[in-house]
């Protein structure tokens, strides 16, 4: 059985355009994998400390010396890394949030990215996955856009995903909600111009 893991971290929800088109891409997908299985991170809704001097001093030090304090402070991450691990396929919902992605995603993965559990000092520890991004944005960012340069989440997240072994990623730039939120279109609407794109990111799975 396949297990996409499916992580999402839009402050909105009926009003998300990474939510809206992850939920078309989710739905798609269980037609090409009727017996997969969806696991949902939904970042809104998980405890996400920053990293503090416990978490660092236990990340680096083999767990039998791992104090109370050290083990509470990796409990998170232990559980995040384990469900990331273990996913054969990945899927991220995201919006731009000033040229990056919003704090709690950075949060995730700052717990998830860890020495001896996803990267060593041979290189990235993760088996490959097929990881597909959709990025929403107010703005376009596309290649032959004029503001292409201020898209920071593309090649910080292929940094962070190839640092951890993931090499196959593939983008769904999702981009012009400033007319959606300006009242000017509707969600629907420009949910609909997507639809090829996230069709065509399912057929290269
Ligand atoms: C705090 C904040 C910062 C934003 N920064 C950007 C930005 O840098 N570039 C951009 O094109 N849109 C920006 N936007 C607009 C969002 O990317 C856009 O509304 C997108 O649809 C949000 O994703 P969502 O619909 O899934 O919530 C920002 C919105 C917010 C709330």
């Amino acid at each position: 059985m396949t297990t996409l893991l499916n992580i999402q971290c839009s402050p909105r929800y009926e009003t998300s355009l990474s939510r809206v088109l992850s939920a078309r891409f989710i739905e798609q997908w269980l037609l090409s994998n009727p017996n997969g299985k969806v696991i949902t991170r939904d970042l809104m809704k998980t405890e996400l400390p920053f990293i503090d001097a416990h978490w660092l001093s236990g990340a680096y030090i083999p767990e039998e010396k791992h104090t109370s304090e050290i083990a509470d402070a990796l409990k998170i991450s232990d559980a995040l890394v384990l469900e990331f691990k273990t996913a054969d396929e990945i899927l991220i919902g995201t919006p731009m949030h000033n040229f990056n992605v919003p704090a709690n995603f950075k949060a995730y993965i700052d717990q998830i990215v860890r020495f001896n559990q996803t990267y060593n000092l041979n290189g990235g520890m993760l088996e490959d996955k097929r990881t597909t991004i959709i990025l929403a944005s107010g703005r376009l960012y596309t290649i032959d856009a004029p503001e292409h340069y201020s898209n920071h989440v593309n090649g910080f997240l292929t940094s962070v995903l190839n640092y951890m072994g993931i090499k196959s990623i593939q983008f769904v730039l999702a981009g012009g909600m400033r007319a959606v939120n300006l009242g000017q279109e509707t969600l629907e609407n420009h949910a609909k111009k997507f639809e090829t794109s996230i069709l065509e990111a399912i057929k290269n799975y």
